[in-house]
């Protein structure tokens, strides 16, 4: 049990890898605080978890992501983790093919969604030296010829310096911050990537080890993060990805 009296918030967490997350972390004897637009979801999902609630609220809205943060300190008092989770995939085009409204909307919730949350959850985090984990991906490391998101791979690649950036900001206060990035994970987000036998060989095939990943993979890895396992490691980019960013 390695999170015994901690209270851990993961944006994003109603579905996926924040969910595989929130899992593992009550399993581990955290309380976790799980959030998403969607409350029905939130409801059904929180309530088969142990100690966990969800509170809903969208990540681009700055009242919404200040009320998620005081309720979890109303509720529980303290916050020892964060998991900056919660994103969106647009769909694939070339940048001159990308409305300004599509690019900002990207922005708004992979990056500045992530901005949002922590600037609310460090005052908390500097009184219990705590623990944040940024969920970049593949795309924020490497280019992919004919299959980039443009704005999702600059929020994603803004994640990484971001990360070393409150890694050094914070060590002070002895919080830690680190950084996973995915490769492809069999979640909702990947659905449309997936939809025929074909389209599965060809994203199994972009992996070296020869398959796309499962949220619980990535799960772990954000637990090592989460925990004292990891007490001396801060500003680290941890590629869990079947290898596809060595290609
Ligand atoms: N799956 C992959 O292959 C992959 C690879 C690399 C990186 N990642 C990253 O890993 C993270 C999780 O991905 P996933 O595949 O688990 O995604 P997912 O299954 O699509 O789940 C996304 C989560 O984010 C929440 N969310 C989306 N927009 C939101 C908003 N405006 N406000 C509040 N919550 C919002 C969703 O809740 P609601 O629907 O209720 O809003 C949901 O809980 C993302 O940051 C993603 O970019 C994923």
């Amino acid at each position: 049990m390695k999170f015994v009296d901690k209270v851990a918030l993961v944006t994003g967490g109603s579905r996926g890898i924040g969910l595989a997350t929130a899992k593992m972390l009550s399993e581990n004897g955290a309380t976790v605080i799980i959030t998403g637009k969607d409350s029905k979801r939130l409801e059904k999902v929180s309530s088969e978890i142990s100690n966990c609630i969800g509170i809903a609220g969208d990540i681009r809205n700055t009242n919404d992501v200040k009320n998620i943060v005081k309720k979890t300190i109303e509720k529980f008092g303290r916050l020892d983790i964060l998991v900056n989770n919660a994103g969106i995939f647009p769909q694939i085009k070339q940048l001159h093919e990308i409305e300004e409204e599509e690019w900002n909307e990207v922005l708004d919730v992979n990056l500045t969604g992530q901005f949002r949350f922590t600037k609310e959850a460090i005052p908390h985090l500097q009184k219990t030296s705590g623990s944040i984990i940024n969920i970049s991906s593949d795309a924020g490391l490497k280019a992919y010829q004919g299959f980039n998101a443009d704005a999702y791979s600059a929020s994603k690649a803004a994640l990484i310096i971001l990360t070393k950036c409150w890694a050094l900001e914070y060590a002070k206060d002895k919080i830690r911050v680190n950084c996973i990035c995915p490769g492809v994970v069999d979640t909702d987000m990947t659905k449309p990537f997936l939809k025929t036998q074909n389209d599965k060989e060809f994203m199994d095939n972009e992996h070296p080890l020869g398959r796309i990943g499962q949220p619980e993979e990535v799960a772990k890895a954000i637990i090592y993060f989460a925990s004292d396992d990891a007490s001396w490691t801060t500003g680290a980019v941890l590629a869990v990805d079947g290898g596809q960013s060595t290609k």
